[in-house]
């Protein structure tokens, strides 16, 4: 596996696969790799021929006071990680690389952006999308993989490739969890013992919603109540937003439509200082 930090040289590494005729994957990161990551790159290497990860943290998706300067990077053990898990490229690109001037050209989905996250992190998406279109255009892949977890970026990305034609297949994957039902993510690391036990609320409450779902229960209202009083098993955990979304508007639902569509019951809550995100597809009875 070769690290590389040029867009030149991804273009040639890329180019010699398609001429031996290989289909190419590509997982984009922000590095500080985990389980998450692990599984959407050996999801990938079974998929495609050729595997590349871009390891690069977006300055153009942090919020002025969001956590850019300290987000964790640690390339060394990224590239191990990607090697073992079966890519055939790293791209770690230098902002100069990705940014070489003040960037001027934007992608923004508009609506869907504004809605959940997007609320309370404006320019986000435009940042993620922005990247992203940058990135699908260096590395030209035929599938990229994104994380469950991130329910709204993946919706956003989608709609993004729909609706600029872009010649790739986006592939959503399963959510990865720890033993205690939280949800993996590089953000876990700032959490301290205690945090991590509060954070350990939010899949609890999410999976309340879906036994209440399966059971029947289809007014929205009811499901985000009964999330609520699951979050409140502790003081310290703060949500931000407790929904119940359409999976491809992201508009507020008041009840499930029977067996129709599945639907995203979606939180966002501090245990601490550190914003935590997670989601469940959930559906009625069939
Ligand atoms: O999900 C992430 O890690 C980032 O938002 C992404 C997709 C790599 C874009 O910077």
């Amino acid at each position: 596996m070769q690290t590389v930090t040029q867009i030149s040289q991804v273009r040639t590494e890329v180019a010699n696969a398609r001429k031996s005729g290989q289909s190419i994957g590509f997982v984009p990161t922000m590095g500080a790799l985990h389980a998450g990551h692990i599984s959407l790159i050996e999801t990938a290497a079974r998929d495609c021929d050729f595997v590349v990860v871009s390891v690069f943290v977006n300055p153009t998706q942090f919020g002025a006071n969001e956590d850019l300067e300290k987000y964790p990077r640690n390339l060394e053990r990224d590239v191990e990680i990607c090697a073992k898990a079966g890519a055939n490229l790293v791209f770690a690109p230098a902002i100069n690389e990705m940014y070489p001037e003040q960037n001027l050209t934007w992608v923004d989905v508009d609506k869907i952006t504004t809605r959940l996250c997007g609320q309370y992190r404006p320019d986000h998406f435009r940042g993620v999308t922005t990247v992203c279109a940058k990135l699908f255009n260096i590395v030209t892949p035929d599938i990229a993989y994104f994380g469950q977890k991130d329910a709204q970026q993946s919706v956003v990305i989608k709609k993004m490739v729909a609706d600029l034609n872009m010649p790739l297949k986006i592939e959503v994957c399963p959510t990865v969890r720890e033993v205690s039902g939280l949800a993996i993510s590089s953000r876990n690391q700032y959490l301290t013992e205690e945090e991590k036990q509060d954070a350990k609320l939010i899949y609890a409450a999410l999976k309340k919603c879906s036994q209440l779902a399966k059971q029947g229960e289809q007014n929205c209202e009811i499901l985000i109540k009964e999330m609520k009083i699951v979050l409140a098993a502790s003081s310290k955990l703060m949500p931000q937003y407790i929904k119940i979304v359409n999976p491809k508007t992201l508009a507020d639902l008041e009840t499930l439509i029977d067996g129709a569509i599945a639907a995203i019951a979606a939180i966002a809550a501090k245990p601490g200082k550190t914003r935590l995100i997670d989601n469940i597809i959930i559906s009625t009875p069939t």
